[in-house]
């Protein structure tokens, strides 16, 4: 049972919280794709990302929860996730993508619905027969082609080729989460899996999860009604995942990379030093969200390093600062792939036997 009315540990989390459905059926494939990467002798990386949902009332119908009228949300459209793992793919890792449904994905990412919709890019050619007579109703008729516009082509094939090989490799898998409920289940469930990997794994935590929920049993069963005025909820923290996660999910061995956002510059690094001084993990990523897309700070332990790899290190402070900036307005430009170059050559470090060494 929970400690008090508004904290659980993680044990007395999953403990009171039910599992989502598909949660068996989903880790089979997990331990299937993480039997034929050792085989294949790959690293895998799991990276979270995207928003979790918080749903503030049930709907079970026919015997299944399904989903509620009302839920909290937030602002992650999965950008940083779905990038950074093309990016991991990119240089050799097999990929456990682990994203909020509908979040941004990689590759179909570059066409997402909102900034650049595929159908804009798709030209009809008449079928012979039709070209004298081609009208708007007359489109789809037999022997019309459709191709890629000029202009889009270069990129398209680009990413479709790289799409296919991927697929084609076997090195990505895709699971989904929609509420922080399935997100903590999965993360648990895939980490321990992951965990046979020792070193060979990777955990990129880039998922914005929410920091409060409604357990289940304060959740109304139905719609609220709003004939009552106005709402008050109180709602519970979420358990701090990173510790359990660090110590017993992923055996110790796995490298450990989570972020921290915040909007008020001045909290980034105190906040992401006492992450790291927490949970005793490898890295924490800090991020402004207003400046998230063009630079970003790691923080580490300042003897896993080697002192040419770190901006600033006060000697009394056990941590170390390094930053990453892009050009803002280069838009062939994508940090992912600078954070994604970093984080490689710091896991073969560990890999090789490297040490976060100061354990809180
Ligand atoms: O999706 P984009 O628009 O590209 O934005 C990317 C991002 C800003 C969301 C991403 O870069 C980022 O900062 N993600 C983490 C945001 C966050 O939830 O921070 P936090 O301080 O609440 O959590 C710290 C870390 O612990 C995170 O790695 C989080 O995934 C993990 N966490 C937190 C709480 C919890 N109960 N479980 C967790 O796993």
């Amino acid at each position: 049972m929970p400690e008090s009315s508004s904290s659980f540990s993680a044990e007395s989390y999953f403990a009171t919280q039910p599992p989502p459905p598909g949660l068996e059926h989903d880790i089979e494939g997990v331990k299937e794709f993480v039997r034929r990467q050792q085989e294949k002798g790959r690293n895998i990386v799991l990276v979270t990302s995207g928003g979790t949902t918080v749903p503030l009332e049930l709907n079970v119908a026919y015997g299944q929860l399904r989903p509620s009228v009302r839920f909290l949300d937030n602002f992650s459209a999965g950008t940083r996730g779905a990038t950074s793992a093309e990016y991991f793919l990119k240089a050799g890792y097999a990929v456990l993508f682990m994203h909020r449904q509908f979040s941004l994905q990689p590759f179909s990412r570059h066409y997402s619905h909102s900034t650049n919709p595929f159908l804009d890019f798709l030209e009809i050619e008449p079928g012979v027969e039709e070209r004298s007579s081609f009208t708007a109703s007359g489109a789809g008729s037999k022997g019309s082609q459709i191709c890629v516009t000029l202009d889009k082509r270069e990129t398209l094939l680009e990413v479709l080729t790289v799409y296919k090989a991927v697929h084609a490799a076997g090195t990505l898998h895709t699971l989904t989460f929609v509420t922080v409920n399935d997100y903590l289940w999965l993360l648990r469930a895939v980490s321990q899996e992951l965990s046979v990997m020792k070193r060979k794994a990777m955990y990129y935590l880039a998922a914005a999860v929410s920091d409060f929920f409604l357990p289940r049993q304060k959740m109304a069963k139905h719609k609220i009604q709003s004939g009552k005025g106005s709402l008050h909820i109180e709602m519970d923290q979420v358990p701090k995942i990173l510790k359990p996660m660090v110590d017993n999910w992923t055996g110790k061995d796995g490298f450990v990379v989570s972020f921290k956002l915040e909007t008020d510059p001045a909290l980034l690094i105190p906040k992401a030093e006492t992450s790291l001084q927490r949970y005793g993990h490898q890295v924490v990523i800090g991020n402004d969200l207003n400046r998230r897309k063009f630079e970003v700070v790691f923080i580490s332990w300042k003897d896993a390093l080697p002192s040419s790899s770190i901006d600033t290190a006060d000697s009394s402070s056990s941590f170390a600062e390094s930053w990453l900036r892009i050009d803002p307005y280069d838009h062939n430009k994508e940090i992912e792939e600078d954070i994604v170059a970093e984080l490689v050559k710091r896991h073969e470090m560990w890999i090789a036997g490297g040490t976060t060494s100061i354990k809180p």
